[in-house]
């Protein structure tokens, strides 16, 4: 609900449980008053000034001194005239100066949520939008700041348009989506999701200290090493109580986190595309969008935000071809293959698949060209015959015949050096003239910011996905950018590329969903490189990462449930020994830890035994019958898998609370074990849940009391174990 009051020029939004609210102040400044749980009251008493000295007073204050931009809680900051905190935005005015003050000209409100034009958002017509117009009186430069309200799932979104409507051309250095000044919340810890290829998203807390802490990533793709999600959470805050917010940002490109805690003790919160070459022209009349922001606020610990923002995510953001429906169990043939594979061998995946109840096949990476490795043929778009004999058409019938669909994986966003279409197109791939080349795996990136670049791949992968009844793609990127250089703009231009790019990226992805809205896109970006909501609008599901090991899978995902859902993260059983780590786990406990996820194998199936398969079947069916719960229920994480405690564990729970399941895994065995209890959450106090087979107890008992783990699962390595709860 949006409430204003226009006499005190105060703008509140209302979720369900949290209140956000912003003030006008008689000089135009528009303040930051609150955002926590819900109130009903006008919270700008939190607004206090004070000489703090050494802070300039606008022109207007005259000779006030406890008026300063650079001590007022500001809704999204400014340059160059009076703030010295983290800038949302900045401008190089056409006099050269680097300088913009933004001041409240007026509000709109609409009914659903806005838009953005070529860049995901949150949608929702239940959803309530506002506008607040700030103007730079000098250069006319505005900002339009929209705030998308989701009364239902408790979140807020934010994105700034920037128009010139001066008289002359500025260039834009930096165009944050969200600013968030806490005054009233400090101390503050800063939790940021780091990692790198194979061990994505672990999560790390620090006390924000003096000056300013952040991550980002100038990479290009939001990147396997940090992840545009980030939480402030009060110091006693945990899982299960405290004050926190989280703050992701729906964009798959550079991007730059901020906190910074200032002389006041206060924090500021600046989220939004990396200012690292970035630059945009805008002529007089012309318009920026930033990408969207979301924001989450718990008083009651990590839990709850997560829960929210899955819940987001889920009914609001993603745009599902199975909404409603059950996406398929698959099994990709990559880790069992990789290159090395034809017809024959996926009929022969295929064949083991379809009795253990798997629904799709997804033929990966080497289908096309001459790709018998990794050195060559990205861009050539057309099957390779001498493995797929008579193309698609004859191969996908043969999956079909087998009552199984089909996938394939593509990477449309790259180009080898050695491929038919560099020998004709060498201008296509991002480079700068004159310097040589950086490359990745081998291979270097199209210039997604040009048209002609992206409809000719368009048109190729188009054919392909023609040819026969595809029903999923998997999009890979498996590199970063670099010397990066287009040759289609100008030397004054070449800092809107980065951008662009991404553009470009959503480009494709949108004329997919347009011309194939019943396909399964899922991310992935050399595993979970490109994992973050931006992709969710067109990935409804992304794979996590290239590490299958379950061990490391626990940390992984753990770190990615913070803020993502369990609908969202690819995760797969694979071969043992892992092919990344060489551990080996059981059988079960793979299977326990890829349920947490989308749920598929990635393994050669036609090698396994029959005592193997007689499992996998179990697990397969083991996972439809509790499909709903898994992927529509409440998430709660039980353990943390950092603290290298006895075991990890994470419960799912129906919305009405009248079933849950609790999944554990064990970690190295040691010698005659402690008993150990598991604490559920989540639960019902009053209700009684009978155990699959077995006793029943309250809901209090299971949450306050614990449920006692056997222990035969404290015997051995890796042990897993899952607990079904019903109530009776
Ligand atoms: C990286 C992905 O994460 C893998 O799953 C696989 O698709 C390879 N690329 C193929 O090159």
């Amino acid at each position: 609900m949006i409430v204003i009051d226009q006499e005190q020029r105060i703008f509140t939004l209302h979720t369900s449980h949290t209140t956000y609210q912003m003030q006008a102040d008689p000089y135009h400044v528009l303040l930051h008053a609150y955002y926590g749980p819900r109130v009903e009251e006008d919270m700008t008493y939190l607004i206090r000034r004070a000489d703090r000295s050494h802070t300039p007073n606008p022109d207007e204050a005259g000779n006030r001194r406890d008026y300063s931009l650079d001590t007022l809680p500001q809704e999204y900051s400014t340059c160059g005239v009076g703030d010295y905190r983290i800038p949302s935005l900045e401008v190089e005015q056409a006099d050269g100066s680097h300088a913009v003050d933004l001041r409240y000209t007026g509000y709109e409100v609409r009914k659903g949520k806005y838009t953005l034009e070529g860049l995901p958002a949150f949608w929702g017509q239940e959803a309530e939008t506002l506008i607040l117009f700030l103007e730079d009186p000098a250069s006319h430069v505005v900002a339009e700041l929209y705030y998308g309200v989701f009364e239902d799932v408790d979140l807020i979104t934010r994105a700034v348009r920037i128009v010139n409507r001066g008289e002359k051309p500025v260039r834009l250095l930096k165009a944050a989506s969200l600013c968030l000044d806490l005054p009233y919340a400090a101390p503050l810890d800063i939790i940021t999701f780091a990692g790198r290829h194979m061990m994505e998203r672990c999560p790390t807390r620090t006390p924000l200290a003096p000056g300013i802490q952040g991550v980002g990533t100038t990479r290009g793709l939001s990147s396997h090493q940090n992840n545009p999600f980030v939480m402030l959470c009060r110091p006693d805050a945990g899982e299960e109580h405290g004050l926190c917010y989280g703050a992701m940002l729906l964009y798959s490109g550079s991007f730059e986190a901020m906190a910074e805690r200032s002389q006041l003790e206060d924090c500021r919160l600046v989220m939004g595309i990396n200012p690292y070459h970035f630059s945009w022209t805008l002529e007089p009349g012309g318009a920026f969008q930033t990408p969207e922001a979301a924001m989450v606020c718990s008083p009651s610990g990590f839990g709850q935000m997560s829960r929210r923002f899955h819940r987001a995510i889920r009914e609001h953001l993603l745009r599902d071809p199975y909404e409603g429906r059950r996406r398929p169990v698959l099994v990709n043939n990559w880790e069992a293959t990789t290159f090395d594979f034809d017809a024959d061998k996926l009929v022969e995946i295929a064949q083991a698949a379809a009795p253990m109840g798997i629904e799709l096949l997804v033929m990966d990476d080497g289908w096309f060209g001459d790709r018998d490795d990794d050195y060559r043929a990205l861009g050539d778009w057309a099957v390779n015959l001498r493995k797929l004999p008579g193309g698609l058409e004859a191969l996908v019938p043969r999956i079909q015949e087998l009552g199984m669909r089909f996938g394939i994986w593509v990477e449309p966003e790259m180009i080898s050096e050695d491929s038919a279409l560099y020998r004709q197109h060498p201008d296509w791939a991002l480079a700068i003239p004159g310097r040589a080349h950086t490359r990745g795996r081998s291979q270097l990136v199209l210039d997604f910011s040009r048209q002609d670049v992206r409809d000719h791949i368009y048109g190729a992968l188009k054919a392909v996905l023609s040819s026969a009844e595809i029903t999923y793609v998997k999009w890979d990127a498996n590199r970063t950018l670099a010397t990066v250089w287009s040759a289609q703009l100008p030397s004054e231009r070449q800092g809107e590329v980065y951008h662009r790019y991404v553009l470009g990226v959503y480009d494709m992805l949108e004329r997919l969903h347009q011309d194939f809205p019943q396909m399964l896109i899922e991310g992935c970006a050399g595993g979970g490189g490109r994992f973050d909501a931006g992709m969710l609008y067109y990935t409804p599901q992304i794979w996590c990462s290239d590490n299958t090991d379950a061990v490391d899978r626990l940390r992984i995902q753990y770190g990615t449930s913070f803020a993502y859902p369990v609908s969202a993260m690819g995760a797969h059983v694979s071969a043992v020994p892992n092919a990344g780590t060489l551990r080996t786990t059981p059988l079960e406990t793979r299977g326990v830890v890829a349920m947490a996820g989308t749920f598929g194998y990635e393994m050669d199936l036609s090698k396994t035994t029959p005592e193997e398969r007689e499992l996998m079947a179990r697990q397969v069916r083991f996972f439809k019958e509790h499909y709903d719960l898994i992927q529509r229920g409440d998430y709660y994480r039980l353990t943390d898998p950092f603290e290298n405690g006895p075991f990890t564990a994470w419960e799912h729970v129906s919305p009405d609370r009248r079933e849950a399941l609790a999944s554990v895994v064990t970690g190295p065995v040691c010698g005659n074990p402690p008993f150990r209890t598991l604490y559920l959450r989540g639960l019902d106090p009053a209700l009684r849940y009978r155990v699959e087979g077995g006793a029943a107890y309250s809901g209090a008992a299971l949450m306050e009391g614990g449920y006692p783990l056997p222990m035969e699962l404290l015997m051995g390595d890796y042990q897993s174990f899952q607990l079904y709860l019903k109530a009776e």
